[in-house]
């Protein structure tokens, strides 16, 4: 039996399951294997592949999750949109604790991250100017708004290394740049799906404010995994209705990424 899926889940902290009933496979990758078993099912009329990012235990701290691997492996099991559910602090007063953004910009603040499939011969240029899907965008707002989420249409993410949370003087600085929210995950997951020619759509729960918003000691590990672990019902709820609004033929410009670049090799 040939086991195939349209979309992908990528979970995050807390965020372990998604699929009931579900076939379980080990896949590897020429990136070696994702982060844990993949899960394959169905919502609605959708065939869903979720793959916990840190793995079902947490193994993998934000800059070691072997983010090539999972990318490629949803791909290669025919995923063309992903959504990419994740914790964050935010930067702004405006929204804290379970407020959902949907970012529509990235800043990477990472550093020494594999970050392309492409450091073989050869350059491959993507364009990343918008780094998200604007159909899945569209779609995880709405559905968003229809629920019980303050939800937040656009906005920054920065995207941090980790896995130390900023200072108070970093985290002062992203929010003076206008910038709204700050996690460890989205980057380099976002531009390794548009190196696949994925549709990518990060929906980010605000667990924190981070430590420029927020007077006291900062942000603690245990505080955005308690209110990630408060939350993950309402989390599975928005993600699997998310899934079954999801446009069933692509029209935005995520398919054509790739269109007149020169690959080194096959996609799967
Ligand atoms: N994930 C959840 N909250 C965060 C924060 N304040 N900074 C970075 N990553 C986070």
């Amino acid at each position: 039996m040939v086991i195939r899926a349209d979309i992908g889940v990528i979970g995050g902290s807390g965020f372990y399951s998604l699929l009931d009933d579900a076939e379980e496979m080990e896949l590897t990758t020429p990136y070696g294997p994702p982060s844990d078993v993949v899960t394959i099912g169905r919502i609605g009329s959708r065939s869903v592949a979720f793959i916990p990012r840190h793995g079902r235990d947490h193994r993998f701290p934000p800059h070691r999750i072997p983010y090539r691997a999972n990318l490629w492996a949803l791909r290669s099991l025919g995923v063309r949109q992903v959504l990419a559910p994740s914790a964050v602090g935010s930067l702004q007063a405006e929204y804290g604790p379970g407020a959902m953004v949907i970012p529509d910009q990235l800043v990477d603040r990472t550093s020494g991250r594999v970050q392309t499939y492409y450091d073989i011969d050869g350059a491959v240029h993507v364009s990343f100017a918008d780094p998200y899907c604007p159909s899945g965008r569209a779609v995880a707002v709405r559905t968003a708004q229809s629920g019980d989420w303050q939800t937040v249409d656009g906005g920054t993410l920065v995207v941090i290394e980790g896995p130390r949370f900023s200072t108070r003087a970093e985290s002062q600085w992203f929010a003076g740049n206008g910038w709204s929210i700050v996690g460890m995950t989205g980057f380099p997951e976002a531009v390794l799906a548009r190196e696949l020619a994925l549709c990518y759509t990060s929906l980010c729960l605000v667990t924190d404010h981070d430590a420029g918003v927020e007077a006291g000691q900062g942000v603690t590990h245990d505080e955005v995994l308690e209110f990630f672990a408060q939350n993950v019902t309402r989390m599975r709820t928005l993600v699997a209705d998310t899934v079954e609004a999801l446009p069933a033929e692509r029209t935005c410009p995520c398919g054509s990424a790739l269109d007149g670049l020169k690959l080194p090799f096959d996609l799967p």
